[in-house]
Parts: structure tokens; sequence; C-alpha cells
């Protein structure tokens, strides 16, 4: 299988230690460092291949079964034109009748209102500020802690927005579901989709 963003191993690792053979692409040297220190450490490096690269132009010549972009990796995804590029890859990627599973995210006007520029600490000693601009569909995200301070950009569209995008990518939508335990999707912020290649 291959996994898109695959940033630190959270995900890879426990899928290579139940016995998977995981590819895992990103567009970060220092994620995938970690990722590979990590491997090491759980004994998986040799079912965990990393490849730097980006997720819309992916190194992988293999065709299999299950690609997986978990943690809301599209979200780094500027516009349609990329985000059409990124699936029609991972379409790409898969074998007949083979799956991407991803998750992503819409937020509430709730959830602006609450959050919007306001430092929030979100583990102890570690800050998080969201500045939203609802007209772009952007989310500004800083994090400041004691090892230092990050901001990066995410990029959202709505539910009926990746549909439309899943099916001119070649995509048959398999299931939506509201969140990991595979709870229905009832038009909340999360979302996770199961989609094979048609
Ligand atoms: C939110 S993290 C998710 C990491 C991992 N999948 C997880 O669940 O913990 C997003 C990852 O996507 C990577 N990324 C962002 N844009 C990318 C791109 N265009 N191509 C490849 N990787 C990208 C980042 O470097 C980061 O490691």
């Amino acid at each position: 299988m291959v996994e898109l963003g695959v940033g630190t191993g959270r995900i890879a690792i426990p899928v290579a230690l139940a016995g998977a053979h995981v590819i895992g692409i990103d567009s970060s040297a220092g994620m995938l460092a970690v990722c590979a220190q990590r491997a090491r450490e759980a004994g998986v490096e040799e079912r965990l291949e990393l490849r730097l690269g980006d997720l819309r132009r992916p190194p992988v010549d293999e065709r299999v079964p299950l690609v997986t972009c978990p943690f809301r990796s599209f979200l780094h995804l500027r516009d349609d034109t990329e985000r059409l590029e990124a699936l029609g890859a991972a379409c790409e990627l898969l074998r007949p009748g083979g799956r991407l599973v991803f998750d992503v995210f819409t937020p509430s006007r709730d959830d602006i209102e609450e959050t919007h520029g306001r430092w929030i600490e979100r583990e102890p000693g570690i800050d998080e500020r969201a500045d939203w601009d609802v007209t772009a569909q952007t989310l500004t995200l800083s994090v400041r802690g004691p090892q230092g301070a990050s901001t990066m950009t995410l990029w959202w569209v709505e539910p009926e927005r990746w549909h439309s995008l899943l099916a001119e990518a070649g995509f048959e939508v398999l299931a939506t579901y509201g969140w990991f335990d595979r709870r229905p999707f009832a038009g909340g912020e999360d979302s996770v989709w199961v989609v094979s290649r048609k």
C-alpha cells in the first residue's frame, strides 16, 4: 500500500507493525527523517519504504490495492487543479478495484467563531491559533511551544465538492463516514472517504 503524506509515521508504523508493506511519500525531508528513525526503533524499516516526493506526482511505479492519505493531508492542496492532480495520481497508483481512503474536514460556523484569532492551549505548553478566512476557505494555523513556532495554511472545500472532484478523477464513492469509528457522515466537520477506482 501507499500512504501519501506519511509524516512521522504515526499511522504507517502501526500499519507496518501489523504486517503490511507501506510505501510512504512525503515532501518534507525532515518528516521523513523522523519517520525513518521511528521505523528503525519499531523494527519495521524493512516494511516501511520512505520516498521524498510530492503527493501530486508520487514517485511510485508500483500498482497497489490501497492508497491512504490520513490526517487531512489533502488540505495542503490549494485549489481544484492541485486536488485533481493529487486524486488523479492516486487513481493511477491503484490496481483495478483498488481503494483510496482519506479524511478531510470542513469547519463549522461554531468552530470558526469559537477559535478565530485566539491562542488556545491544545496540550500542556503547546498553544495553537486558528485564523479562518471563510471567503478564501483557508485556515492559517499557528503553533508555538518550547521547541519553537510554526505557521501553515490549509485549504478546505465542502463535501459536495469532494464528491464532484472524485467523480472527475475517476473514482466511485463507496462510503463517507463521519469519523474513524465508521459512524455515518451526517454533515459534521470531519469526513472519512472510502473510494474505489471505477
Ligand atoms: C497532517 S500531516 C499527516 C501525517 C500523517 N499522515 C499522519 O496521519 O500523522 C501532513 C503531511 O503531509 C505532508 N505534505 C504536505 N503537502 C505535501 C505534498 N504536496 N506532497 C507530499 N507530502 C505533503 C507534510 O509534510 C506532512 O508530513
